[in-house]
Order: C-alpha cells, then structure tokens, then sequence
C-alpha cells in the first residue's frame, strides 16, 4: 500500500504531545511492514536537519494563497533505522520560526501555515510522483488536505484511488478561524462556507469539523473515546458531527514503540532492567532521589511522579485542594516534570515551597529526563479529566511503575484496578473525576506500597503486558484495506 500520513507532529523530527510519538511509530511500523509510506511534516527551522540527515531537495513549488503565490520548499529523508521516508514541506515565512504552534495566544497565523502546509502535500505527491492509496492526516492542522484533495485534485489520476482517513488525537483542539480569511487562502468556493455546511461551526470555520465531516473513515486514538465522543462531556462540541458519522468511526488503542520505550535498552537510564531484576528499579529511584537532593531518611518513601503538560486536561484541577493535605502525611514523594499553564505550573511551585523535601519539581520538556524519572518512580499519576488515549501509562507499564488513573478514554481501556485478592490487575484506577475518590487512591498506592509482594505483583502484571505499536499499526491497517475495499 502507499501510505501519506500528515501532520503537525512527527518524531524524532517534531515533538509537542503523545501525537509526535504515534505518527512516528506508525510510518516506520508500516515501513517494516513492507508498506511504501511517506510521513509530510512542516520544515519548522527548529528541526535540525543535519542531525537527522535530512537533504534539501531541489523539488520546489508554488502554492495560490488568497490573491498571492506562496513557494514550498521540501527537504527529505528517512526515519531512524528505518526504509520509510521524511519529508519537510519549508516555507521561509511560515515555519521560519522556533515553534510548532503559534504562541496560543496570539495564534491567528496558524490558519494561514497549516492551509499552506495542507495545499502543498498534494503538490509535493505530484512532484515526487507518489500515488497515495490512503492519505492519513492526524488532528486539525492537517484536516483540510482532505477537501482539497476531493475539490481540487479529483481529475487527477495520482488521486483517482485516494481514501482518506482521519485521526482524532484530542477534540479539545479545533482550530476556529474567520471564515473570510480561510476560504481566501483555500481557494474553494465562497458559498461552500455557509452555515450549516462541513467547514463551519458557529459561524467560524473549524478545522476538526472540516476533517470529522470530509474523511472518508475517522479513527480516535482509544476504542473508550471514540464512544464517549459522542456525549457533550467529551465532545467539546462536536458531538452533532460526531453523531453524523457513528457508522464511520473506529477507536483504535496508540500502542508504545518498546525500541524507544523499554528499560532493557534505554539508553537514557545508567543501569537497564527487566521483569526479573526489578532490584535495578530500586536503585534508580535512590540514584533519582540523591541526585536531586531529597534526605536520605525520606528515600525509603514511594515516589509518585506526574509527567505531563500540566493543563486542564490532565487533572490537576481535583489534586489542587488535595495536595497540601496529602503531602502534609509525609507518606510520599511527589516529582512533577512538566510544564504548561501558568495556574498549574504555581500550584505545583508552591506545593514545592510548602514542602520543599516532598516535593521535586521540573517545570520544564525533556526526554531524557521523561525516561529517568518513569523508571525511578513507583507510581505514575494520570487524573485526567479527559484523556483520548495516554501513553504515559502504557510506558510506566513497561517500566513496572504503578499508574494510578482516572478511568477515561485510553486510560479506562489499558489500567485495571489492582485486586489483592485475585492478584490481577495492573494499576489503581478511580471511575469519577472528583478529589475524593483522587486522594483515596493516592492513599490506597501509600498503604499497597507497604507490601512488597503486592507491590511487585501489580508490577510484573504490567510489565507482561504487551501494547506494541506494532498491533496499533495494524489496526490502522485494516481500517485502510476497508477503505480501499468501499472504493473498489
Ligand atoms: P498528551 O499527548 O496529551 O500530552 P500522552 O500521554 O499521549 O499525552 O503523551 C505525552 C508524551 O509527552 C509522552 O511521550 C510523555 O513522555 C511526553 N511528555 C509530557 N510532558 C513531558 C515533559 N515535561 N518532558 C518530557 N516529556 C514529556
Ligand atoms: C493527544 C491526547 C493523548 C493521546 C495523544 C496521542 O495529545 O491528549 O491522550 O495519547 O494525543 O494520540
């Protein structure tokens, strides 16, 4: 199969969310699979070419923006250890700049890169002479290559045989922008903006829309969100697209790239360990502790580490009148490794403050320290509000650290509650989004950390799971062959 997968996202190229791992894995898993796939990605200047071996090419094209042409430069290359190939669409304007996104503030010049970026992939298709049989474009920045495609590129026999498929990672982005500026720089028709029609939601135009109305087949990233979408709570407003095409969503579960994740051959970690030497875990956590200078009478405590964007999304609003009161037991150790909102990131500088040897605080993005802190950490913190799949649990799996979740989304598909009875489970998972059923299991992870059987039972439970991104890949793949199949 040729396979295009779009995004904002890719990595080791791009990495803002859990969205830059999966679009990752997906195109080299396919990549093994013998499959021709090429991942598209802007060519934002903070990408360093060189250290990926990325070539300027000499393909260069224009691109009719509003009443102007727009030139797309392309870089290529492949993926680490891997047969399927990279391209960066440039531009020197638009992703002449350090970030991904636009400040969020003061974003409205995302509409302008990303429609940019969507009407110069299937330029770039016709320039490498590549015939995608299923164009796969993750989250809103990307959505509408699929309406050009099907506007302005149906006659074209490199497309005769296109599906479409696109992948939800998070609703709560939906990229709204002013109408009039957006159909200028499309190129499509005035009257196809109207209300009611597939690009517009209140009176703006909304790129999730767009993408929700006009794939062929959608995909959400966990099989629980792709059925809580459908309510109010978690639909952030789409539910009335999202309940216009039930019959054409699947959820299908992100899975974990164990060449990257996987404390055997992490490079990243100064001893590596598996299921059966799960003494090597314990020294981490000192090596981890010391290292950040916490008492050594207060190393035998349980370390519970949150690493995450520290937004709305993720739970911090339940632990902000609890955390005080918890740390105030001296029962554990918290390590945060984030950053985020500017209300999140003084909750947790003050929690430090008030508790300075409880508590060890990284208020910044670093992978390395990502790796070190999951396999130091006895348990790892997910009390999501909202969570369309996580990946943060499935790696603390890997690295026998306990999660203790809020049962939604991906995270009510891949934790199970601990059952000391039975010995199954994998980790502590409470069903509401409040701050007593939050504390009472960060109270139960305190009290189940004083049996070491329990302890390790929980952990080699988790650790003999298998969430390849080999078996996500899969799943991708056999929506694709369903498209493929309706087409004829
Ligand atoms: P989301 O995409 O909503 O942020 P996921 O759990 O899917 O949540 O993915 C989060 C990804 O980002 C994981 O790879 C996680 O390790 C990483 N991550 C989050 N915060 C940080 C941080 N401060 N430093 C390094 N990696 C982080
Ligand atoms: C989003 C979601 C997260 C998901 C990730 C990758 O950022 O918030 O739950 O795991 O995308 O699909």
């Amino acid at each position: 199969m040729n396979i295009l997968l779009a995004a904002a996202e890719i990595n080791p190229f791009a990495k803002g969310g859990g969205m830059a791992d999966v679009t990752s894995y997906l195109c080299i898993e396919w990549g093994d699979m013998g499959h021709d796939v090429i991942g598209v990605l802007p060519g934002y200047k903070s990408i360093d070419k060189a250290a990926y071996g990325l070539r300027k090419t000499d393909i260069s094209f224009e691109v009719p923006m509003g009443f102007g042409k727009e030139t797309a430069t392309v870089y290529s290359g492949s993926f680490p250890n891997s047969d399927a190939r990279i391209f960066l669409i440039g531009h020197d304007e638009f992703f002449d700049e350090e970030y991904v996104y636009g400040d969020r503030n003061e974003d409205e010049d995302d509409d302008r890169r990303f429609l940019f970026f969507c009407k110069a992939v299937p330029e770039l298709c016709k320039a490498i002479n590549f015939s995608p049989d299923i164009v796969n474009c993750h989250d809103y920045h990307t959505s509408f290559i699929m309406p050009i495609l099907k506007a302005q590129y149906k006659n074209e026999p490199l497309f005769a045989n296109t599906g479409t498929v696109f992948t939800i990672h998070n609703l709560s982005y939906q990229g709204v922008y002013d109408k009039y500026r957006v159909m200028d720089f499309t190129g499509l028709k005035h009257k196809e903006f109207e209300v009611g029609s597939w690009f517009e939601h209140e009176g703006k135009v909304n790129f999730m829309k767009t993408g929700i109305m006009y794939a062929d087949r959608i995909l959400t990233v966990s099989p629980t969100y792709a059925e809580e979408i459908k309510e109010p709570y978690y639909s952030e407003g789409m539910q009335d697209a999202i309940n216009s095409r039930l019959r054409d969503i699947t959820g299908v579960l992100n899975g974990v790239n164990y060449r990257v994740w996987n404390p055997s051959i992490d490079t990243y970690l100064s001893k590596k360990y598996d299921s059966n030497s799960l003494e090597i875990k314990e020294e981490l956590k000192l090596e981890y502790l010391r290292g950040a200078g916490i008492p050594e009478k207060m190393c035998t405590l349980p370390l519970i580490s949150f690493v995450s964007r520290l937004t709305e999304q993720k739970g911090l609003d339940i632990l902000e009148n609890k955390l005080s009161k918890l740390l105030n037991t001296n029962k554990f150790i918290l390590a945060v490794l984030g950053e985020g909102q500017e209300k999140y990131e003084d909750l947790v500088i003050e929690a430090k403050n008030l508790f300075p040897e409880n508590v060890i605080l990284q208020l910044n993005y670093s992978d390395r320290e990502a790796h070190k802190l999951i396999a130091a950490s006895d348990f790892l913190l997910m009390p999501s509000k909202y969570e369309p799949c996580g990946l943060t649990q499935m790696y603390a799996l890997k690295y026998g650290t306990i999660p203790i979740v809020r049962a939604t989304g991906g995270l009510a598909d891949t934790i199970s509650n601990y059952s000391a009875e039975k010995g199954t489970g994998n980790g502590i998972s409470f069903p509401h989004y409040n701050r007593d059923e939050l504390e009472a299991s960060i109270r139960r992870a305190i009290d189940l950390y004083k049996s070491k059987d329990h302890i390790e039972k929980v952990r080699l439970n988790g650790m003999a799971e298998n969430h390849s991104s080999r078996r996500c890949a899969k799943g991708y793949l056999e929506v694709f062959k369903e498209v493929l199949d309706d087409k004829g």
